[in-house]
């Protein structure tokens, strides 16, 4: 027998709430973005309002396809706080590629955070190139951060500043990524390593 209740009051309710919320918000989303000076590709979609701020002299570039939720509900894994982007910086640069996927995600590019093709960011990871508090002496420099092809981040994870995340690999769930992780791998745990290579 078919679970009617399932089907109407869960499934279908809610794939209508985030198909009319993800309309309003991408109208929304695409005018400040634009009005903030930041380029974004074709057919990006926002389910709640991402945050932008793009320091003078900066630049953040999205290409096409990518998708943004910021709403809490809008993964059912559950998201802490709205997807927020930003460049610190004068001549830093935040770059992404085609396709990729942001739940609650934070990126903070003081110098270069550049993604591929098809990343896929889990809820809540953050992804910062620096340790902030740059007035601090402790702090230490910006280094830059490029996550290749098709790299899917676990929730919750963290990658830290000067990190390379090879092609196709796999951050596990609450991972703290200190070190470069070669391309077709499973990697997990804080430091983050290799758990096994994917074949
Ligand atoms: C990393 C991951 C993909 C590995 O999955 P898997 O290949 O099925 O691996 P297993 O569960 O068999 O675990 C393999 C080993 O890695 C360890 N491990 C797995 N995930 C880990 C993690 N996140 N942190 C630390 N260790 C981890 C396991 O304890 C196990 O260790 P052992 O061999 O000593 O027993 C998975 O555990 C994970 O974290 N997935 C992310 C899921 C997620 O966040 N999805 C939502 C995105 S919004």
């Amino acid at each position: 027998m078919r679970d009617i209740s399932g089907l109407i009051f869960n499934k279908y309710s809610y794939i209508i709430q985030l198909k009319i919320l993800k309309i309003f918000s991408s109208i929304i989303c695409y005018i400040v973005i634009r009005i903030k000076g930041i380029h974004i590709g074709k057919k990006c979609s926002f389910i709640g309002l991402t945050k932008f701020y793009r320091t003078e002299n900066s630049r953040i570039l999205i290409s096409d396809r990518c998708s943004f939720r910021s709403r809490k509900t809008s993964n059912l894994i559950g998201i802490d706080r709205p997807c927020i982007f930003s460049t610190l910086m004068p001549g830093a640069e935040l770059i992404i590629g085609e396709e990729c996927g942001f739940s609650g995600t934070i990126i903070g590019a003081f110098k270069s955070v550049r993604l591929g093709n098809k990343v896929r960011c889990g809820a809540n990871t953050l992804i910062t190139d620096s340790n902030w508090h740059l007035d601090d002496p402790r702090s230490g420099f910006p280094k830059e951060i490029i996550i290749h092809d098709n790299v899917w981040l676990g929730a919750g994870a963290i990658v830290l500043k000067g990190v390379e995340i090879g092609e196709n690999s796999v951050i596990g769930a609450g991972s703290i990524v200190t070190k470069n992780i070669p391309p077709n791998v499973i990697a997990a745990g804080n430091p983050c390593k290799v758990i096994r290579t994917i074949n």
